[in-house]
């Protein structure tokens, strides 16, 4: 079991990181609900000060204006998607994502070819499903960048992503739609990020919240399901998707990087804990309570196992290799006796400090680069 500390309870509302009544008592989201208000607590911030003092975000800002594409035009949305077939064969690649035997005692022990090539698809529309409301969540806060930071150059820039964002929710909207005919509901976890994301009223927490910590985790995952998927549409749509996040993530690294070598321990300390926070809730919603649920399984008997089985906890630390990297470059690890380096210790996933940070990297990324780094090109 993990370490208990007491600044947890005040952060995550719960002692220990791994407490399961407190993980499943955050309530799923009703698939029948269609608006979610949240508050937005922040100020509204004009400039007139207009001369180019950034020139490394006034030169993400060029590179945004030649990135942009058209998802209407650009992908081929004609392919004919089989997702039994893609499953199957992702299945033969990867195997099912959880390790089976960690199951013995639950009905998915008694799970044959059916329920497991069931339990691909769902896992698959959940996957982009969520990738769908993070995306909606980043087009909203990219438009609160928008008003809430003081900076001329991130303006232009944060201008660009909000039509980058508006893209990602339309690609992924119309695949779930076209192609795997539905989606899921936003993840209880994912949704209570978001919104703590958007409720605080400091500016850079909406950069470390969705630029750092969702968006680096996004890049990863989409790095992850663009390298294995064989489905030809999806592995475009990724590629495409995939270009403009590095310059997200690149916006946010350097943004923040400038404002943390100005702040003081205690300030620092803030940042820390909503890093910390942000990754527990990513790490919670990759239980998938929602796929579980509609497989009929008892999520209270489930997500004690999930927890414990190594083939998801590989996969899961994975995830974070562009986060840790991204702290330790904003100052994040090691700032108050190392708080945030130790937490990350904790979650297994400190590994990737030194792992290439994505302040410079979104070039690699381009949609003019064949080679994207340490992906598969074919
Ligand atoms: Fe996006
Ligand atoms: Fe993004």
């Amino acid at each position: 079991m993990t370490t208990i500390h007491n600044d947890d309870q005040t952060i995550l509302g719960r002692a220990e990181i791994n407490d399961i009544d407190a993980i499943l008592a955050i309530p799923s989201t009703d698939p029948a609900e269609v608006v979610h208000v949240v508050q937005n607590n922040a100020d509204s911030i004009f400039t007139w000060d207009y001369s180019l003092a950034r020139p490394a975000l006034r030169k993400l800002y060029e590179k945004a204006k030649t990135g942009q594409w058209n998802a209407t035009t650009d992908l081929p949305w004609d392919t004919q998607v089989d997702i039994e077939k893609t499953v199957i064969e992702d299945q033969e690649l990867l195997g099912t994502g959880i390790d089976a035997s960690v199951y013995v005692g639950t009905p998915v022990q008694k799970w044959g070819d059916k329920e497991w090539l069931q339990f691909g698809i769902e896992s698959r529309n959940w996957s982009l499903s969520q990738f769908l409301h993070g995306e909606q969540g980043a087009l909203i806060c990219t438009a609160k960048i928008v008003e809430t930071v003081p900076w001329y150059d991130a303006k232009l820039y944060a201008s660009t992503q909000v039509v980058d964002e508006a893209r990602h929710v339309e690609v992924f909207a119309r695949y779930l739609d076209e192609k795997l005919g539905g989606s899921f509901q936003v993840n209880a976890h994912l949704r209570m990020l978001l919104d703590d994301i958007i409720n605080d009223s400091r500016w850079d927490m909406t950069y470390l919240g969705m630029q750092v910590m969702v968006e680096g985790l996004a890049l990863a995952a989409f790095g992850f399901l663009h390298q294995t998927t064989r489905e030809p549409l999806l592995k475009q749509l990724l590629r495409y998707v995939m270009s403009d996040e590095a310059r997200h993530v690149a916006f946010g690294v350097l943004s923040l990087k400038e404002v943390y070598e100005g702040m003081t321990d205690l300030e620092m300390k803030d940042r820390q804990e909503f890093a910390f926070e942000a990754a527990v809730r990513m790490r919670d919603r990759f239980m998938s309570q929602e796929v579980w649920e509609r497989m009929g399984v008892n999520v209270r008997d489930i997500v004690p196992l999930v927890l414990a089985d190594p083939t998801r906890a590989v996969f899961q630390s994975m995830l974070f290799s562009k986060i840790v990297p991204n702290c330790k470059k904003l100052g994040l690890l090691d700032r108050n006796d190392k708080w945030l380096r130790h937490r990350f210790e904790e979650m297994g996933v400190i590994q990737f400090e030194d792992w290439a940070d994505t302040g410079e990297e979104y070039a690699a990324f381009g949609l003019d680069n064949d080679a994207m780094p340490g992906l598969a090109t074919s």
